[in-house]
């Protein structure tokens, strides 16, 4: 498919231009703000061409730069290698911006519920946003965008900047139009109920609404995504998986949950991707997948047919699932929808559906509070990206991990977490490779007792079980409700989280 056949609307034929020209139109001091999420459908063409020419001209820039979620190689390390970075939002994964942010003096980062982050910039929460680079696979005869892999927050960035700038992404095949379902709604006090009534449905267009005039340049890219391999299931997160599976069949016993389960989200990284693997060898059918991110193992419920449905805002895949879905693509275009960040982590829609939120903790403490975003409490590590989304708003809110870090040398269970981002409240059930603990309805006396029993690797559960006791002797008798001794619940970090070491 040519060039002329992706550039539908005649007027804008005449708009394609190099990726240095498109790049020099980025200045100092600029709100910008690209699409790609986890990372796909991330412009890498004009980010690439920026960092080229300020390395040559030695030019200071910097802009804020905002996306939807984490970005690839060629736009965060790209950027933040030639210090172009100022300020950023609301969620990464590179090790080159994940080392600037956390030094002193380094990028500023702000981090962000990403359903919140799309809406907050058309709001105008954080000032006129300049210009919007979007990947796309094609430009209507009306001058609208088809997205590429990803959806994320472009739809609010082109509605919200000055101007437009378009990547056409020649990799990535125009058989994708039809999979994205663009719904944005209008500012409170007009805004109304999202229609999205079943995961199945599609309520809005199949393109970002944009029209030729706001779009100022056209730029051909010929690079994929930069892809990423997930680990394999191994017994660690297999375990994990099954204490899910386990607690999915007692509450369609109890009656808690139909047979066919909720719509199902799972987060980001190895865990998740085994847990949603495991349910591929379980009894449960015609499941419905309403999430943030699809990733490989969503592909295979797909085609075994346990998903009937498959609905995020991201496709996240290894190079092998990628070639699968470009050679199927007919197939898959009739199962996912993909969705502005906005409606696929809407709280609103996650609680009306009935969400079960599967998401990962880095650390959680006896009272049930989860830590997913800073080592140590002071360094970060991604960001809280969709999981704060979900977890307030889920049916049934879960968090996994391992129960411990760095070889066994840090347990991920701790007496208090060193930073919250999901408090108890939000909290139902923490689940390790050694159980899971159901928090429904118990005190935090309660949790505790639960966490460390069931979800404490043995190592440390005497530890923690030792300063929970003395935690309920030294409390006053009016403050039992949570007992903590805080001067050591803080120091238990650095008691028994000794590997200091940098994070890549
Ligand atoms: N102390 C120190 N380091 C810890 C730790 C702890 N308690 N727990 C985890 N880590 C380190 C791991 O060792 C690993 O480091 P490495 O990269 O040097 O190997 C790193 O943190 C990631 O942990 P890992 O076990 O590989 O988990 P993961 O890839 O599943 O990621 C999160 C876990 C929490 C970082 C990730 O899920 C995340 O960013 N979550 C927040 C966003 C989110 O939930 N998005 C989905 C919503 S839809």
């Amino acid at each position: 498919m040519s060039v002329q056949e992706r550039i539908r609307c005649p007027i804008l034929q005449d708009k394609v231009m190099t990726a240095e020209v498109a790049a020099a139109m980025i200045k100092d001091g600029m709100l910008v703000g690209t699409s790609g999420f986890t990372p796909s459908g991330y412009p890498k063409a004009i980010p690439l061409a920026l960092a080229r020419q300020v390395k040559e001209s030695g030019e200071q820039i910097k802009i804020s730069l905002m996306t939807g979620a984490s970005v690839g190689i060629e736009l965060d390390d790209a950027l933040t290698e030639v210090g172009v970075i100022g300020h950023r939002s609301p969620y990464q994964t590179s090790k080159a911006l994940r080392k600037a942010l956390n030094m002193p003096g380094g990028v500023e980062f702000f981090d962000e519920h990403l359903s919140r982050h799309a809406q907050n910039v058309r709001y105008g929460f954080y000032g006129q946003m300049d210009i919007a680079i979007v990947e796309a696979c094609a430009i209507t005869e009306e001058g609208h965008i088809v997205p590429t892999t990803s959806v994320g927050a472009s739809p609010s960035f082109v509605q919200a900047a000055k101007k437009v700038l378009v990547e056409l992404n020649m990799t990535k095949p125009l058989a994708l139009e039809g999979m994205h379902d663009i719904y944005i709604p209008e500012k409170p006090p007009n805004c109304l109920p999202i229609p999205l009534k079943r995961v199945t449905d599609r309520i809005g267009t199949p393109f970002i609404p944009c029209g030729p005039e706001k779009i100022a340049g056209i730029v051909i890219c010929n690079i994929p995504d930069e892809v990423r391999s997930l680990n394999v299931p191994d017994d660690t997160t297999q375990e994990i998986a099954g204490h899910i599976i386990d607690f999915f069949k007692r509450e369609v016993q109890a009656g808690r949950l139909p047979k066919g389960l909720l719509p199902l989200q799972s987060g980001v990284g190895s865990v998740a991707n085994a847990v949603l693997s495991n349910l591929a060898h379980s009894e449960f059918e015609n499941l419905k997948f309403f999430s943030e991110v699809i990733q490989d193992a969503a592909f295979d419920l797909l085609d075994s047919g346990k998903f009937i449905v498959a609905s995020g805002t991201s496709l996240t895949l290894s190079a092998e699932y990628l070639k699968k879905l470009y050679e199927n693509i007919d197939f898959y275009r009739q199962r996912i929808i993909l969705r502005p960040q906005e409606i696929s982590n809407n709280p609103e829609t996650a609680r009306r559906l009935g969400v079960i939120a599967m998401n990962t903790a880095i650390e959680v403490d006896i009272y049930g509070n989860v830590n997913s975003t800073h080592i140590m409490g002071t360094r970060l590590m991604n960001g809280i990206g969709g999981s704060g989304d979900f977890a307030r708003s889920a049916y049934l809110s879960i968090f996994m991990t391992t129960s411990t870090a760095k070889g066994g040398n840090i347990s991920s269970i701790v007496p208090m977490c060193s930073h919250v981002d999901h408090p108890e409240h939000d909290v139902y059930v923490v689940v390790t490779e050694q159980g899971l603990a159901d928090l429904r309805n118990t005190s935090p006396r309660e949790r505790a007792l639960h966490i460390i029993n069931q979800c404490a690797h043995p190592n440390y559960r005497p530890l923690l079980l030792d300063y929970y006791q003395r935690s309920l002797k030294a409390a006053k008798t009016w403050a039992c409700h949570t007992p903590h001794i805080l001067q050591e619940a803080f120091s238990w970090h650095e008691r028994f989280n000794q590997t200091g070491t940098m994070l890549p």
